[in-house]
């Protein structure tokens, strides 16, 4: 990892609970999961101050992938464009500005190799159900926060787990990781 990209995650650290990001250890288990599965295109819904989408960046970097990344807060996603351009990022970075359901569903026609869900959490199932047609065959759904908040998801948890198209694993990283295989 390049030492702008670690000198920005570890101040990011310090405001984790302030802009909502997920821990270190989930940032680096994705980051993992990306170069392995040499994944080459990803969708981000929630980006905040770009925190996951820092470790997200540093692995499509090595996978020659890019990042698309959505949030409706703009002053938050104004953050994350500055640390994407100081750690050299801009030109794999997608910014999209509103709301994820809305966008995906009007502006996005491409396919992915992961997406990462991390925005309302009462928006899960509709945020799965129009990610579902957009994700190749052998593709990732993550989810964060799937322990900590367990009832707020859990129209999504039991979609997701009963679809015949999913293999579903919730990982015991801190608040909870779902991962679902599209097989
Ligand atoms: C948990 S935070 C994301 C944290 C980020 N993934 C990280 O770990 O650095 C959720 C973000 O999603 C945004 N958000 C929530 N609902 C959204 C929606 N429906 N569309 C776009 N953004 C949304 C919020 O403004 C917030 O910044």
């Amino acid at each position: 990892m390049d030492s702008r990209t670690i000198e920005i995650l570890d101040k990011l650290e310090k405001t984790q609970d302030e802009f909502w990001n997920i821990s270190h250890q989930t940032g680096n288990f994705i980051n993992m999961l990306i170069k392995l599965m040499k994944a080459k295109n990803v969708l981000e819904l929630g980006t905040s101050n770009g925190y996951s989408g820092l470790w997200i960046a540093d692995a499509l970097k090595t996978t020659n992938g890019k990042l698309t990344t959505i949030e409706f807060w703009e002053k938050r996603q104004c953050l994350a464009r500055e640390y994407f351009e100081y750690c050299g990022f801009s030109d794999i970075v997608n910014f999209k500005t509103g709301q994820a359901y809305d966008i995906i569903k009007t502006e996005i026609k491409e396919m992915f190799d992961l997406v990462f869900i991390d925005a309302n959490k009462q928006e899960y199932l509709s945020f799965f159900e129009v990610v579902h047609p957009l994700l190749n065959k052998g593709g990732v759904i993550l989810a964060d926060n799937i322990i900590s908040h367990a009832k707020k998801v859990e129209p999504f948890v039991n979609a997701i787990s009963n679809h015949k198209e999913y293999q579903v694993q919730i990982l015991d990283l801190p608040d909870g990781l779902l991962m679902a295989y599209k097989v």
